[in-house]
């Protein structure tokens, strides 16, 4: 069954809109595992502008499920994760001006320093993931610098204003899938994941981690995030398990 992620970012986002102590990123973190969560996952920012160092270290000590860790390469983060140790790394790219992650990374002209810094979690004893677009070129070079996992980027799908495109999108996702595991590497996907347009995805590809942030923390400030989790994995498990059976 596909494992569900839920980066739980977006509780510290309104912390910090105070920089006071609530909500506790950490509080919802065992909640969403209540609610089904089999990953916890956050994003230290260079910028700090959501979730915190502070916040990093009490997950560690908290969460017994796997925790990833999203980051750039900055050696600084690079350096706060190998000490952290989570189960697994997934490496972004990161502008200061950004929105939220724009584009996947550029593996295939950053090959040097991705390459060192999955040397340095691998060495930790680290799994590495590389958030990428489902093109060839950029698969191949995942492999090449040493990832085990590749998690292919969701959101031009999430943006497809209608049925040809979101069919379009959902075609270079299948292709990028069937590519990476013919190559060997571990696929995950994420990034623009809805209750509206996670079952069409779910219902026609096959991944092993699904991560899902902003949905699930928008409708926990209506149900609760246990709930909201609950619901999500839900979702999940009906569309996976319908395409099992039908094929
Ligand atoms: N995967 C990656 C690599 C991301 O950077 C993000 C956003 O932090 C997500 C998944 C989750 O995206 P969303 O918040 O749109 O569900």
């Amino acid at each position: 069954m596909i494992q569900l992620g839920v980066n739980i970012d977006h509780i510290a986002t309104t912390r910090q809109a105070r920089r006071t102590f609530e909500p506790d990123p950490v509080t919802a973190a065992s909640l969403a595992v209540l609610g089904g969560a089999d990953i916890i996952t956050v994003h230290l920012r260079e910028d700090r502008r959501h979730i915190q160092d502070r916040d990093v270290r009490l997950l560690r000590e908290t969460i017994f499920t796997k925790l990833n860790l999203e980051m750039s390469t900055a050696p600084e983060i690079v350096d706060i994760a190998i000490k952290t140790k989570p189960e697994q790394a997934t490496l972004v790219p990161e502008k200061r001006q950004e929105i939220t992650t724009e584009g996947g990374l550029d593996v295939v002209s950053q090959k040097k320093t991705i390459m060192d810094a999955i040397k340095k979690f691998k060495d930790a004893g680290i799994l590495v993931s590389l958030f990428i677009d489902p093109e060839e070129s950029q698969i191949a070079a995942a492999k090449d610098a040493g990832a085990q996992y590749i998690e292919l980027h969701t959101g031009n799908y999430a943006n497809a204003r209608d049925e040809a495109a979101r069919n379009a999108e959902i075609g270079r996702l299948l292709a990028g899938v069937m590519t990476a595991q013919k190559c060997g590497l571990r696929v995950n996907a994420g990034h623009g994941l809805t209750y509206q347009n996670v079952g069409l995805l779910v219902a026609s590809i096959d991944v092993e981690e699904l991560h899902i942030g902003h949905s699930i923390v928008s409708r926990a400030v209506f149900v609760g995030i246990q709930k909201a989790v609950s619901e999500m994995k839900d979702l999940i498990f009906r569309h996976n398990l319908a395409r099992k059976t039908s094929g």
